[in-house]
This record gives C-alpha cells, structure tokens and sequence, in this order.
C-alpha cells in the first residue's frame, strides 16, 4: 500500500531534489534500503547534516536520529575526536598507500583486545566483502563446499549470499525445508545448490540438517541477533546449540556482527552472550561513520590468509582513513563505563515504549537489547522471519513511523529495519522521544 506523507509541505525541498536525482541516479538513490520500494515513499529525505544525535534535512526539518546511517553513527553523527583524527590524517600523512603503516597493526590489536573470538584480523572495506572472505576461508579450511544460511537475515549483496532476505512466502517452500530464493534476477545459475536455508531459531532442524549433511557443510553463518528482520532475540540456547552443533560436526561457526558489533557491547553479541564463533565479522560500529571493515577469528583459520592460500585484496583496504577512524572510535568506545551509561539510557527507551504499547489498544510489543531495538506490531511472538511475514502488520508499522517522523523522530519505514541508538544520545532525547510516541499512539487510536 502506498501511502504519502500525512504533511507533505514539510517535505517539499526533498520532493524537489529526488525528482532531479530520478533523471540522473536510477531511482535517485546510491543503495537500496533508501529507495522508495523499501519504503522511502514517495521520496526519501535529502539531507543537509547531522550533529551528534540530530539529523537535519533541506526542510530545516530536525530529527531525533534513531536511523543512525543504518548502524554505523554509533558514536553520533561528526564524533569530535574520530574526524579530528581523519583530518589530521588526511592532512598531515594522506590516504592510499598501498604499502603497510604501523597504525594497522594497532588497530589490530585494539580489535583483538575487544572481541573475545578474535586472535588474528585483516581489514576490509564493508560488511559484504568481509562476509565473502570468511565463506571463502571456511570452504578452504574444511574442504567442504555448502553453507548454512537463515532466512531473513542480510549478509551483504554479494551473489553467494544475497538469497532468502525476506523472500515472498509462495516462492519461498515450506517453513522447515526453506527453498533458497535469490534477492532478483542476474545471480549466475547453480549457487544455490551450495546454499542450505533454514529457519532461525530452530536448534532441533539445524541438528537434523548438520547430522544428515554435516559433511558437506563448510560453514553455518548466523547473526547473533537478528537485526535484518527487525530486530529478533536468540531463544534460550539456541546460540550455544548452535556453538555445539559446529563443534561436533567441524563446521566453521561464523558470526556475522556487522551490526551487533560494538554495539551491544565493546566485544559484540558474542561477548554479551559469551559464544565464541570460529570468524568474526564486524563492520558499522568499527569506524565510528567511516568505511572500514573486518575479519577476525581464530589463528589456525586466519593463518590460510598469512600462508597466501585464501586471498583478501583491496585497493583501499587499510586505508589510512579508515584505519585512523577506527582507532579513534575503538578508543572512544573502550573508555570505561561508556556501554553502562549507553545501556541505562536503552533501557529506559526501551522500557518506556513497552508501557506505552501496553497501555494502548494497540497489538504491539517492543524487542531489543541495549541499543538497537524494533517495534512489532503483531498479536504474535516473532521468533523468525516466517512470523514476521505471517504476523507483523506493515500498515500500522508505517502509521507509527510517520507519526513519529511528522513530530522529530527519524528511523527506517521498514518494519524489518531497526532503531539504533548512540552514544550522542542524552536522556532529554529518550524523554523527548517517549513523548512523541505517546502522541504518535494516541493519534493512531483515535484514528
Ligand atoms: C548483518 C549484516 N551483514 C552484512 C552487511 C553488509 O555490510 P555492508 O553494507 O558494509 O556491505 C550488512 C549491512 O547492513 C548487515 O546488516
């Protein structure tokens, strides 16, 4: 259902300048998850800046930001001391290289120190790239070629993984025996035959699966959380069944923390849940807003890329921005107590929403940890993204973000995106957005 924006005047400069870019940028944006077919209808907003929690559009319309860049301003949008440090880079060292600089290896070993799986580590540009080299490891490691992904989850756009993201349920098998169903047309033919698809959450069919084809299978690749489907929590043991399923059957257990990492704490999900994956990918929350990107793991895998067996390139792998805005930002993020004070504000967003949603008529309920949350709006628990698909009501998600958006409060329209917090956030902002929301859930009642 398409439906505009409930004040459409307040928009009109983005209407403007989408309608230019429609001429010259096919479909007037540079990635998918801000075009109009994921929910930026009838156009997104066209930014001017943003300033710590704030982001600010060509309207002079300011927004509380819980979009956050879609994960990486965990910091806040300009974080002084990350593009301090860029800007003296840039200005007294350069950019490219193409030859190693000792920043790398401290950034390495700021990374190690964090992420408790992690002994060895090699910088990359972003998620999707990461995600290719630690499948290509784990199919070099084991000898074995298929991978176990699950569906609803998003591991990039590359062509061995871009499959069965929220896949049309009449395409899409039954629930226990997923079909792998590409993201469109283009991906070169056979790839899904090394692709198992299997529901999350479901310890019982991943045993089935590993005991009937372990043999075959190289690698389960999993979120800790699953943030591409909303936002849905591990059940009770599910990810040390999933730890012990690897061990027992020599699959390569991959944890794919491109979201979870440093933000659920400074060592990623895996140190909040205390799992220690085989390989690690991190991405968003390294650099504090710029592209950087990793892979880490254990150093008998990693060693295939120290021997030069398993490849990973890169023009502008390490490049000395990226690697100085991590630096900074890992230094930021490891300052003591910085994860308690953020956790404390979340929860009292968090907690607010849910009383909000429970004094309402409205059949919804809030999931989440610490600072990346989502509401559902169903009368159902959503343990997977069969339930999603089945139960969360996509209208009345799109009520409450433009609500939300119409008062000064930015995330996602898309009910399988999530709303980020960061540091910049301070406790007028949570106040001020519980405020909206209660506005915003009076104003969908009486609607
Ligand atoms: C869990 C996960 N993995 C991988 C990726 C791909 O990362 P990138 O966009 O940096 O390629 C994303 C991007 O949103 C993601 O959420």
């Amino acid at each position: 259902m398409t439906l505009s924006y409930q004040v459409a005047s307040r928009y009109c400069g983005s209407a403007e300048l989408f309608e230019k870019a429609c001429g010259l940028i096919p479909g007037g944006v540079n990635s998918t998850a801000r075009a109009t077919w994921s929910g930026w209808d009838p156009h997104p907003l066209f930014v001017t800046h943003g300033t710590g929690s704030r982001v600010f559009d060509v309207d002079c319309n300011e927004y509380i930001d819980y979009l956050l860049g879609l994960g990486p301003m965990i910091l806040g949008h300009r974080p002084p001391k990350v593009t301090q440090a860029v800007v003296n880079m840039i200005e007294q060292r350069g950019t490219v290289f193409a030859l190693p600089h000792e920043d790398e290896t401290a950034l390495a070993a700021k990374i190690i120190a964090a992420i408790p799986s992690v002994e060895q580590v090699r910088l990359c540009n972003t998620g999707t790239e990461a995600v290719i080299y630690a499948l290509r490891l784990a199919r070099t490691f084991t000898g074995r070629q298929k991978v176990i992904r699950f569906e609803g989850m998003y591991h990039g756009f590359s062509d061995g993984v871009y499959w069965s993201k929220h896949p049309s349920l009449d395409m899409a098998g039954p629930a226990k025996a997923p079909v792998p169903v590409p993201q469109g047309p283009g991906m070169p033919k056979g790839i899904d035959q090394n692709l198992i698809i299997l529901p999350w959450n479901d310890l019982a069919l991943l045993r089935e699966t590993l005991e009937r084809e372990g043999d075959a299978i190289a690698a389960v690749l999993t979120e800790p959380i699953m943030c591409n489907t909303g936002c849905i929590l591990p059940n009770e043991g599910y990810l040390e069944g999933m730890r012990e399923l690897c061990d027992k059957h020599g699959v390569v257990l991959v944890f794919d923390e491109v979201i979870t990492g440093f933000r659920i704490s400074l060592g990623g999900a895996q140190a909040k849940f205390n799992i220690r994956p085989d390989l690690t990918i991190m991405a968003k929350g390294l650099g504090g807003g710029f592209p950087v990107a990793a892979l880490g793991g254990r150093k008998d895998i990693m060693a295939l890329v120290g021997k030069g067996v398993v490849s990973m390139a890169g023009t502008y792998s390490a490049n000395v921005i990226a690697v100085a805005a991590a630096n900074a930002a890992l230094d930021e993020l490891s300052a003591p107590g910085m994860y308690e004070g953020l956790y404390a504000r979340c929860d009292i967003l968090l907690e607010g929403l849910r009383k909000i949603f429970h004094d309402s008529r409205l059949n919804a309920h809030v999931v989440g940890m610490g600072p990346v949350l989502q509401v559902w709006f169903a009368d159902h628990p959503i343990r997977n993204y069969r339930d999603a698909a089945q139960y969360s009501d996509h209208d009345l998600f799109r009520k409450w973000w433009e609500g939300n958006l119409n008062r000064g409060v930015m995330f996602h329209p898309g009910a399988y995106e999530n709303l980020f917090v960061s540091f910049a956030h301070t406790p007028d902002d949570i106040e001020k957005t519980l405020d909206i929301a209660r506005l915003v859930v009076r104003d969908i009642e009486s609607a």
